[in-house]
């Protein structure tokens, strides 16, 4: 089989990465967190580097450090994502990765819109920012006492701010891209709807 590519985009914590896995899990198709690329610049800036050289002597490795999902890397990411050196130092990985043949599910804010806007399927997972920040607080609260629902929320809307208001590579839903609002489903009815909309393109 060729390359079929299945572009998920949408802001922090709406269940792009859920929804990604599961349905590369269905067709076995290979799954990339995009957000993770800029996790881990965003991580190795923190510890001194310049952003554009860290992006473009990105190492596997530096995908596995420990501490990639906190909210100070995820800060530190999306104000790296706003460099537009960093975003295309990132972008031939991605396109590689998409265009392999074999399907390819990869999740991001810009993959339906700049990185492959050719994608077979665009989705657009959303969900309002109280859901979202209810969701990642569940998620990160039980490795962080500390962590309050409120500073959870501030840091979702400033991300939400800084990825909608960019210059390069905003944040916004490609006009061909099929919206899935998890506000009110469930993780079985989100992934049902992405599942669905990839079977009939197949
Ligand atoms: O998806 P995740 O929360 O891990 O992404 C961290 C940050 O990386 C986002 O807030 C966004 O600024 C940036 N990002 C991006 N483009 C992508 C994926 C992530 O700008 N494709």
């Amino acid at each position: 089989t060729g390359p079929f590519t299945v572009a998920i985009d949408g802001p922090a914590a709406a269940g792009k990465g859920t929804v990604g896995r599961a349905v590369a899990a269905r067709f076995g198709f290979r799954h990339l967190d995009t957000g993770l690329l800029y996790r881990a610049v965003g991580a190795r800036v923190l510890a001194g580097a310049e952003p554009v050289a860290a992006a473009r002597d990105l190492t596997p490795e530096d995908l596995t450090v420990e501490g990639l999902r906190t909210q100070a890397v995820a800060q530190a990411a999306s104000e790296v994502a706003v460099i537009p050196e960093v975003r295309a130092a990132l972008a031939e990985f991605q396109r590689w990765f998409a265009r392999m043949d074999g399907g390819a599910v990869l999740d991001g804010r810009d993959i339906g819109t700049v990185i492959v806007p050719d994608a077979e399927v665009k989705l657009f997972v959303t969900a309002s920012a109280e859901v979202r920040a209810d969701r990642r607080f569940l998620e990160l609260s039980p490795g962080d006492p500390a962590l309050t629902r409120a500073a959870v929320l501030a840091d979702v809307e400033a991300r939400d701010a800084r990825d909608i208001g960019r210059a390069e590579s905003p944040l916004i839903a490609a006009a061909d891209a099929t919206i899935i609002d998890t506000s009110c489903l469930s993780i079985e009815d989100a992934v049902e709807a992405a599942t669905a909309r990839v079977a009939e393109k197949l």
